[in-house]
């Protein structure tokens, strides 16, 4: 039984580390997926969707909202092919070697035609083709 006090600080210290982690990081848009659609309509393609939570449980947020410089509000981004292309934005990891490839067009453009920007669903991520 010597080892309950040390058990008990190390359980503390746990605990506070999480909900420092917690605190510090917004939760809202974890969940669901993120609509694009800057310039997908009226370039004549379907709006992009984009699942949240499918990424974020494979990937620190970090990773992409500083990193690879994604801001944390929907709707804010100016993502272009061309960034693609060039390793930028989705295009650092869907390059058909961390992830499958830009040719590859239906399973990011894949919304209806004419859906806004904007986060869509509130608690889990759909995927492609559902919105
Ligand atoms: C990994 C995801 C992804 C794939 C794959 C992808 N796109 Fe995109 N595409 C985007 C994103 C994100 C945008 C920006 C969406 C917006 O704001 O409207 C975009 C924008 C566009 C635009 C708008 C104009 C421009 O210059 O950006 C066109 C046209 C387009 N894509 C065509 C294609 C075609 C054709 C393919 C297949 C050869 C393709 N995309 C594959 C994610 C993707
Ligand atoms: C693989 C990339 C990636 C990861 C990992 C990621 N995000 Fe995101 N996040 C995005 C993209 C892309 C958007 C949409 C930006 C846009 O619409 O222009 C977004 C949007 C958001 C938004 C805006 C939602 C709104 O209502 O406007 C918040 C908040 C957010 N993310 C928080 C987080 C948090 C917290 C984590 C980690 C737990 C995280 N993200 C992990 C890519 C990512
Ligand atoms: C940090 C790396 C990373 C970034 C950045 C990233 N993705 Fe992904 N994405 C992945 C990986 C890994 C997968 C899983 C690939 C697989 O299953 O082969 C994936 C899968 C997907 C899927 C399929 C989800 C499903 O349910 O199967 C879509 C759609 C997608 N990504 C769209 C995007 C779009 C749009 C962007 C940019 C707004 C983006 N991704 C940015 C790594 C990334």
């Amino acid at each position: 039984m010597t080892r309950r006090p040390l058990v008990f600080i190390i359980w503390s210290i746990a605990t506070f580390l999480a909900l420092v982690q917690f605190n510090s990081e917004p939760t809202y848009a974890e969940y669901g997926d993120v609509v694009l659609n800057r310039y997908s309509d009226k370039a004549g393609v379907r709006p992009v969707v984009y699942p949240h939570w499918f990424h974020r449980i494979r990937f620190r947020c970090k990773v992409c909202h500083h990193e690879l410089g994604f801001e944390m509000r929907a709707g804010a981004n100016d993502v272009r092919m061309n960034d693609l292309a060039e390793g930028k934005f989705c295009g650092m990891c869907h390059n058909g070697d961390i992830a499958w490839g830009l040719q590859n067009c239906d399973l990011c453009h894949s919304a209806r035609p004419g859906l806004p920007a904007g986060i869509r669903g509130g608690h889990k991520t759909l995927g492609p083709g559902r919105w």
